[in-house]
């Protein structure tokens, strides 16, 4: 990785614009926010408490609400939960989570709901701070970990998240939002979704996932969202979807998403529905034994389909793709399936390079129109046309994907306790993270 290298991948950064539309995080810094700490020991928690949960209630409404630029602080400790918070409505404020806590009870919900937060900061100095969820005791029967609600000017960075029984972080409109520097390691199966996003101007980054579900996934109405180094470790594989009726998705930017493993390098599912997805770009993708690889799929079985005749894709594009599926032949390492009632188009793939492990693979289009890849089909009118499967040989510039050390080969277990992991400091092959971890500032 020379000079060359160096050159090539700056020239590359500068061609493919950002998506954000403006400043993301908190307004003030976090010196700002610690005019007061309030600190739960302070209102009825001590570390190894049976519920830390009501503490942490008393040290919002007692302490940060009445004093502006405070920080709700947990010690480093083990906690346990079994009442969940709903933090609403503070503004110049932060959540220092050091402590580890441990869900306790099986209430539906969210284990830490933020909501209507303005200018915010979720965090852990010591980067080891989160939560541990044993989803394996009430697998999709229990609690979210951490929802952050119709908030603004925020972020969330250096928590570690394990085993959810349901979701791990879902992020819920608002906008100027950014997430960063963290490590989420759910189970082997459905259900364990890693990041959901939707809103206005979020920016996403440094984010590892283990699970069997979503990685990162982009869900409507959102615009302006920037995913970017994202290690989907023996996971889902990222996503924009489920899409139905009304999907407004537009200005995604996904760059340097590693995969390794699970259902898919990046998949846009749908049946039918109605709406638009647009001026999307997918840019410098490894993927390594994924079953299916760029994945667009408007008939996808797992859904109830919407009442319209299809979302509308047009201006997606993919570029500097590198990697393999398991099995070419059963699932193509391309595939662009769109609705015969809305077909896709400006649908392009620049140096996308997939392949099979086995060595054989076919590719397949329907009602897609754009370049790049043999099934689709060209030109200015798109009408439908039934499912086109091509065989292909190997790219001539395929080689074989970069691993990161540290992949998983298999899943993690879902009747056991997962063991919870240290956030990592690249998530994709050569290239640091944006942000150091908080414990190395
Ligand atoms: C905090 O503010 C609330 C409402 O503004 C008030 O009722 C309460 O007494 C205050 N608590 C403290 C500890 O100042
Ligand atoms: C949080 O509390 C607010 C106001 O009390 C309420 O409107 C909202 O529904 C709650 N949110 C969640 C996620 O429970
Ligand atoms: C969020 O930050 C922007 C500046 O980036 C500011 O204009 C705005 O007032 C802030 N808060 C809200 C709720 O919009
Ligand atoms: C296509 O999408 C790209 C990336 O979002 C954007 O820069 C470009 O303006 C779009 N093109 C059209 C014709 O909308
Ligand atoms: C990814 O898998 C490896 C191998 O087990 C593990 O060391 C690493 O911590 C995993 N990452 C996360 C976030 O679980």
């Amino acid at each position: 990785m020379g000079f060359t290298y160096h050159l090539a991948l700056l020239l590359l950064l500068s061609a493919v614009s950002a998506q954000l539309s403006g400043h993301v995080g908190p307004t003030s810094s976090l010196e700002s926010k610690q005019s007061k700490i309030c600190n739960v020991l302070d209102y009825g928690g001590c570390i190894g408490s049976s519920d830390i949960g009501p503490a942490i209630t008393s040290a919002f409404t007692d302490c940060v609400l009445n004093n502006s630029g405070s920080t709700l602080y947990v010690p480093a400790g083990d906690y346990d939960m079994k009442t969940w918070v709903n933090l609403s409505g503070g503004t110049q404020w932060a959540f220092r989570l050091d402590g580890l806590i441990s869900r306790a009870a099986t209430t539906g919900g969210n284990m830490i709901a933020i909501e209507d937060a303005d200018d915010f900061e979720f965090y852990s100095a010591n980067s080891a701070g989160g939560i541990q969820g044993f989803g394996y005791q009430c697998r999709n029967a229990g609690p979210r970990l951490i929802r952050i609600v119709t908030s603004t000017n925020w972020s969330v960075h250096d928590l570690i998240l394990v085993d959810s029984p349901e979701f791990h972080l879902v992020i819920q409109e608002g906008f100027n939002g950014e997430v960063y520097n963290m490590a989420i390691r759910g189970a082997n199966i459905g259900g364990s979704d890693g990041i959901d996003v939707w809103g206005t101007n979020h920016w996403i980054h440094d984010i590892e996932v283990t699970n069997r579900d979503e990685c990162v996934t982009v869900k409507s109405p959102a615009s302006n969202i920037q995913v970017e180094r994202i290690w989907c470790n023996q996971s889902g594989g990222s996503a924009i979807g489920s899409l139905s009726d009304g999907t407004a998705i537009e200005d995604v930017l996904y760059r340097y998403v590693y995969t390794n493993g699970g259902n898919q390098a990046l998949m846009i599912k749908s049946n039918l529905g109605s709406g638009y997805v647009r001026n999307v770009v997918f840019d410098h993708f490894i993927s390594r034994g994924t079953a299916y690889g760029l994945d667009i799929n408007q008939y996808w079985a797992s859904q109830t389909p919407g009442s319209g005749d299809g979302v509308q894709l047009s201006n997606i594009s993919f570029s500097s793709w590198d990697g393999n599926v398991a099995d070419g032949v059963a699932r193509p390492p391309i595939q662009l399936i769109c609705a015969d009632g809305a077909p896709c188009f400006d649908i392009t793939l620049t140096d996308v390079y997939m392949w099979s492990e086995t060595d054989q693979a076919i590719v397949k289009c329907e009602s897609a129109y754009g370049s790049g890849v043999s099934c689709i089909q060209s030109g200015p009118t798109h009408t439908s046309y039934a499912v086109v499967t091509a065989s292909v040989t190997k790219p001539s510039g395929y080689t074989s994907p970069a691993t990161m050390s540290g992949d998983l080969s298999t899943g993690f277990a879902t009747d056991v306790a997962i063991p919870t992991p240290t956030i990592p400091t690249s998530f994709f092959p050569g290239l640091p993270q944006i942000s150091p971890l908080a414990k190395n500032l």
